[in-house]
């Protein structure tokens, strides 16, 4: 074996030639990669003795694409193209090895292999639009090529991967090979291309046609998904290019896309938050070879929406469940209610049916909290009111198991408080789940002062065993996503009553790229969260809407009337509320452009964002973009509000924030990490 550098290797076995990718810990493609690749592929070419070249690679995946880190640095070394060419000109046969996930620029490289061969567990895939981008190595031209303009539109709108026997079927892989021997069914395979004198195949000699309605179909039925983004429209009009221009042609139209998106904000967002993803799962000060505790089972009090959502991600895991209630029907009610998302999902296609049964059997529920003694974890999902959760931890202190995980779901009360209600403030933790806890990716780990480390260390594993992201914040009211929110809906409040409508204020927001506005929100959400009846006293525009019996979707009508099908109008009795609110406080109504709309809803949220960091309770600025790209469906091409005030540039945002405190007064007061920031030219990124 020869080492043609630090991460690519030459072997031979017999006449196959053998070149080793082993660049941890997904083997991207960096310059050395490239560099090594080319220089294999060349003198494996060079050697008499040598009839076919497989490409492996060693640890747990084929090539996962280009190397992010590099982008936006100078070029280095043998660029990617290149060394695809090298590959796909040899003169002799290249057949890739595939294991793990061949992604992005990892699948181009195979494309330009003459042969691809993949263990049956591998799953190939370009998911560059997830990173605002399109691949830019050939695969938009090469792809459709081989499995028709269709299947490769789907492949490089969605990025998702497919699987190797999917893979096989639609000829992107020419043979599945033992799962454990990727290396001797490879060479194998190689040995036989070889003997039978099959031809060198390059796709780029194939041609790709096209129904002529295909791409406008396709863009109609996915434009809801696309909207906002960029990147999918580039990479349908590469595929477009696929059909309708020679090989060369169309590599140039993707190179042109390519570096347009590469070069645009948006992209730069998406690769933000990858990272930020993936930086937040690390606690700055937790002690080197922390280790998590084990947890076996789960114990969760409170069936409703939120207990019950709750449960379902650690049933879905593996993980059993001892769900408490405290009457039967609320118990039957919430289990049922599980029972139907499961069997909905099953009738959607996403979850196999016999994995409602299989769920479903790992639930236990009871009546008693005593059913909780021998918990793992246990996670308090009752309702917002200190008193009642602090009886219940008091009375979990004399139940749990010593060791044991108490972790309430607050979204908004002192976790301190709560856990002081124990003798075991170390093992209490928040867990702010976020509706439909089910399917929401966001989980705020909330720490308070005496959390253990190993607790939060565990609380981190776990979140990523049941699929979600979380982000650690310390205790404050609302923590790091709800506090924030509620800056906006001041501001959202206010608007209504100077001027703007609410429909207006939804626009801007849903037109900024949110899935929906706060009042459209708060019509879903029901407008009598946190309303009494017996306490209502017609202070706000929300609460007369309730006394009128307007409380949002479910009666028909809040700020908006709806449907029956839930097609939503403007609602005349809100607007009659609104403008009678303005006239009462004395409010000369004005017009309200969309420009303030946005910049008075998101440059508070910036504004306490920078507080939070100030103040400790989020680690890092990118840790308040995951927040809010999965908590609350901050468009990710804007790279969550941090990322989003470095965009727009902090000055700016300070002179903004200051031009509305000289009108609004204190609800705009800069904070202090802003105007430094701002004041010395930097931005939040500098903080990451
Ligand atoms: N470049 C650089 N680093 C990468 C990387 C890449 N393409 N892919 C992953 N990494 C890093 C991660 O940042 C992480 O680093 P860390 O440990 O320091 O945080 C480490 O590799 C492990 O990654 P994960 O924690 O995500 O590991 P998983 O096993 O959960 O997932 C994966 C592995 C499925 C490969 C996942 O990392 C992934 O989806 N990677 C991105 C793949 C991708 O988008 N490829 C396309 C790149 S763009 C491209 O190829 C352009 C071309 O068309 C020109």
């Amino acid at each position: 074996m020869t080492a043609i550098n630090d991460v690519v290797d030459l072997s031979r076995d017999g006449e196959i030639a053998v070149i080793t990718v082993n660049s941890p810990p997904v083997n991207a493609l960096s310059a050395p990669v490239r560099d090594g690749i080319a220089e294999g592929v060349t003198s494996a070419v060079a050697d008499a003795e040598v009839k076919a070249i497989v490409l492996i690679c060693a640890g747990r995946t084929f090539i996962a694409g280009a190397d992010i880190t590099e982008f936006g640095k100078p070029p280095r070394g043998t660029s990617l193209h290149q060394m695809i060419d090298v590959i796909e000109s040899a003169t002799k046969p290249v057949i890739a090895a595939i294991h793990g996930t061949a992604l992005g620029g990892g699948l181009e490289t195979a494309l330009g292999a003459h042969y691809r061969v993949a263990v049956p567990s591998a799953k190939l895939g370009l998911p560059e639009v997830k990173l605002g981008l399109l691949p830019g190595a050939g695969g938009t031209q090469r792809l459709p090529r081989v499995v028709g303009a269709e299947a490769a539109l789907k492949m490089v709108t969605s990025g998702n991967p497919i699987g190797a026997k999917a893979a096989l079927d639609s000829g992107l892989v020419d043979e599945l090979v033992d799962e454990a021997d990727l290396r001797g069914g490879a060479i194998a395979f190689a040995q036989k291309v070889v003997a039978e004198n099959r031809p060198l195949k390059k796709i780029r000699d194939r041609s790709v046609t096209a129904e002529p309605a295909l791409f406008a179909e396709f863009r109609a039925a996915n434009a809801r998904k696309f909207r906002g983004f960029d990147a999918p429209e580039a990479n349908i009009k590469c595929i477009e290019a696929a059909v309708s221009l020679p090989f060369e042609e169309g590599m140039k139209r993707e190179r042109e896309l390519f570096m347009e998106l590469m070069t645009g904000t948006q992209s730069a967002a998406q690769r933000h938050i990858f990272f930020a993803e993936r930086q937040a799962a690390r606690i700055k000060d937790l002690p080197e070879g922390t280790s998590p505790r084990p947890v076996k089972s789960v114990g969760v009090i409170g069936a409703g929406t939120m207990g019950g959502g709750i449960s379902m991600n650690f049933l879905s895991a593996g993980i059993p469940v001892t769900i408490v209630e405290t009457n039967p029907e609320a118990l039957e009610r919430g289990v049922g209610i599980m029972r139907k998302n499961y069997a909905a999902s099953a009738a959607k296609g996403a979850l196999k049916p016999e994995a409602v049964e299989a769920n479903m059997g790992r639930l236990t529920p009871v009546l008693d909290l005593e059913a909780l003694k021998d918990c793992d974890l246990i996670i308090e999902a009752v309702f917002e009111d200190m008193a009642v959760k602090k009886e219940i931890f008091a009375k979990l202190d004399r139940i749990a198991k010593p060791g044991a995980i108490l972790a309430s779901n607050t979204s908004y009360l002192d976790v301190d408080e709560i856990a002081s209600a124990t003798s075991r403030p170390q093992d209490v933790v928040g867990l702010h789940f976020f509706s439909p806890a089910n399917v929401m990716k966001l989980l705020e780990v909330v720490r308070g002062a005496k959390t253990a480390p190993d607790v939060l260390a565990t609380a981190m594993g776990l979140a990523k065993t049941i699929g979600k992201v979380a982000v650690v914040a310390g205790v404050c009211f609302g923590f790091i996503g709800n506090r924030m929110l509620r800056a906006r809906q001041d501001q959202a409040q206010a608007l209504i009553l100077e001027g703007a409508m609410p429909w207006d204020v939804d626009r801007v927001l849903y037109d900024f790229g949110f899935p929906m506005g706060p009042f459209q929100m708060a019509d879903l959400a029901g407008l009598d969260i946190g309303w009494s009846a017996a306490t209502s006293k017609g202070e706000t525009v929300r609460d007369r809407l309730c006394e009128a019996g307007k409380r949002g979707q479910k009666t028909g009508s809040g700020f908006y009337d709806y449907d029956e099908k839930r097609n939503r109008t403007p609602s005349k009795v809100a607007e009659e509320i609104i403008l009678a609110k303005s006239a009462e406080l004395g409010i000369a109504r004005r017009q309200v452009s969309d420009a303030e709309i946005l910049e008075r809803c998101i440059y508070p949220m910036i504004n306490e964002g920078a507080k939070i960091l100030e103040e400790g309770i989020a680690q890092r600025p990118s840790d308040i973009d995951v927040a809010w790209i999965y908590g609350y469906g901050f468009p990710v091409y804007r790279g969550g509000p941090m990322f989003y005030g470095d965009t727009v540039g902090l000055k700016a945002v300070l002179e903004g924030l200051e031009k509305y405190e000289k009108i609004h007064g204190a609800a705009f007061k800069p904070a202090a990490l802003l105007t430094k920031l701002a004041a010395e030219g930097k931005s939040f990124r500098d903080l990451n």
